[in-house]
């Protein structure tokens, strides 16, 4: 086995399509690169909320977690998302456990600020229980909750699945984040996707409005690992063989 992994973040909206990415990840892991998988939920969670009558609000790109919020979304991304992707890729003829970010301390989180509720920035990356199942041959999938400490217990909040994704790649020294999403890549002010984004250049879309919603924490997590030395690429993940594929489709993002 390599030591060092790839990170990939399923996002929400590409899963359910019939793209060949858990095929795609158990044949990694067959191959002895045993990656890392975080995933994302945010389409489930708002179909949820929507059938219980709870508006679903953003603030840049962050979904704002009241204390109704909290409950539906761990539910949904700890429980129903994570399980069916354990069991995606279990199907697919690889070994996979499934945990959240408060599991084994993983991602220690300060509030983002108090305009976002229980939505948790994360300060401390506690890998140990990632690096024990990969060293098991078994894929880590880690569902975008974390948990700011506190007594009785600690406090669980939202976190957005690509901020984990930087973080954890950060935090292991990924060989590389590869960010699976529902469009080609980051799109430029013309519309078109750029191939490739420096650091100021992502600053200046993301501050012009080019760059907006949930593409403003995955370009933010790009340049967190890059700036780190892993280089970080946005892929389209409705494409088949988008993870195996070198065809340099995408956004490479560069700090
Ligand atoms: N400049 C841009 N280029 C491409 N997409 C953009 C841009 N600005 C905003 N977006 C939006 O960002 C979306 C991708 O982020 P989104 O958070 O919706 O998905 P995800 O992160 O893949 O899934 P999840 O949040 O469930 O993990 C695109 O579908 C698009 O609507
Ligand atoms: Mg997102």
């Amino acid at each position: 086995m390599t030591s060092k992994p790839t990170l990939i973040k399923i996002g929400g909206s590409t899963l359910g399509s019939t793209d060949t990415t858990f095929e795609d990840i158990a044949a990694m892991a067959k191959a002895g690169n045993v990656p890392v998988v975080v995933h994302g939920g945010g389409a489930e969670a708002s179909r949820w909320l929507d059938a219980m009558q709870i508006p679903s609000r953003f603030e840049r790109g962050l979904r704002v977690t009241d204390e109704k919020v909290l409950p539906v979304v761990v539910a949904v991304f700890a429980g129903l998302v994570n399980k069916r992707i354990v069991a995606a890729i279990n199907a697919a003829g690889a070994r996979a456990v499934g945990f959240s970010g408060a599991d084994g301390r993983l991602l220690e989180c300060t509030l983002a600020g108090p305009e976002f509720g229980f939505v948790g920035e994360p300060n401390a990356v506690h890998p140990e229980a990632v690096i024990a199942l990969r060293a098991a041959g078994i894929i880590p999938v880690v569902s975008p909750i974390g948990f700011v400490p506190g007594s009785p217990a600690d406090q669980l909040v939202n976190v957005n699945a690509d901020t984990v994704a930087g973080s954890i790649a950060a935090a292991i020294g990924a060989e590389s984040v590869l960010f699976l999403t529902d469009v080609e890549g980051v799109r430029g002010p013309q519309g078109v996707v750029v191939p490739a984004l420096d650091a100021a250049t992502a600053r200046a879309y993301i501050a012009d409005g080019t760059i907006a919603g949930g593409m403003i924490p995955k370009v933010e997590a790009c340049l967190h690992a890059a700036a780190l030395g892993v280089p970080a690429t946005i892929l389209d993940g409705r494409l088949a063989h988008a993870l195996l594929g070198k065809d340099g489709s995408g956004t490479r993002i560069t700090a």
